[in-house]
């Protein structure tokens, strides 16, 4: 496979199917996406990977503790920024509501939003689950070899003919996830990421986010 066929078929897929995946496969993803360039060559990503009965383990956990009300201190960082300006709160709105159009979820049922938020702690079903964090005490160049790390991560399971969904979701239940992985304290949650067969049949995993042209953000200097 092409690298730029890895990256334009990979897509945040939303629902799998329970088909596993073999330990050998997620274990030749991990040791290439090791290969990811990182400030100083500090390798500062911690992978926590979960499946079979710990992967439903931890579902489980986070459901609970959402359903008593344990919704704990929240995430660790900013997962967006403080205020939005215009165009990023008009591309979030537009991929929200094609995403919601896809799932059947009209707008203001809070209901259907709430399942639907729900099921990235199922993992959306993918029978892998990986957990994403770095130490507390990393700056922002380590938060950039983890992105660059967790995109590889995405491009190589397209190889294995797999799809993966990136999940903020899961700093949210941070001190759970913390609890059942053994997590240490000096560790921040960054995000969670679904890895299996995508149902390639259902509405949600059929969408297609669009892109600003490449000149809203590209400055050329040729002369
Ligand atoms: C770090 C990160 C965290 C994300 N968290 C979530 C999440 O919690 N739940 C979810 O459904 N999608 C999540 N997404 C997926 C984004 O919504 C998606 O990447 C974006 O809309 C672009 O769509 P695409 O991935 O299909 O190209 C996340 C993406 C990234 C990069």
């Amino acid at each position: 496979m092409r690298v730029s066929e890895a990256i334009n078929s990979r897509r945040s897929m939303r629902v799998f199917k329970a088909e596993p995946v073999a330990k050998a496969d997620i274990e030749w993803i991990i040791s290439n996406a090791n290969r990811a360039a990182s400030n100083g060559n500090l390798q500062p990503w911690k992978l926590y990977v979960t499946m079979g009965k710990a992967r439903q383990r931890l579902s489980t956990a986070i459901l609970k503790a959402m359903d008593e009300g344990d919704h704990g201190p929240g995430g660790e960082y900013d997962v967006y920024p403080k205020e939005f300006t215009p165009v990023y709160d008009t591309r979030r709105k537009h991929v929200g509501k094609q995403l919601y159009t896809l799932l059947g979820v009209p707008k203001g049922d809070a209901a259907g939003m709430l399942k639907q938020f729900r099921k990235n702690y199922e993992f959306f079903d993918a029978p892998v689950g990986m957990i994403l964090c770095i130490e507390k005490r990393m700056g922002g160049g380590q938060w950039i070899d983890c992105g660059i790390f967790l995109d590889q991560l995405m491009l190589l399971a397209r190889e294995k003919g797999l799809h993966t969904c990136p999940q903020a979701a899961f700093s949210r239940y941070q001190h759970v996830v913390r609890r059942e992985l053994a997590i240490p304290e000096d560790q921040i949650v960054i995000c969670g990421l679904a890895l299996g067969h995508a149902d390639p049949d259902v509405a949600p995993n059929s969408l297609i986010t669009e892109r600003a042209p490449i000149q809203d953000f590209t400055t050329w200097f040729t002369e």
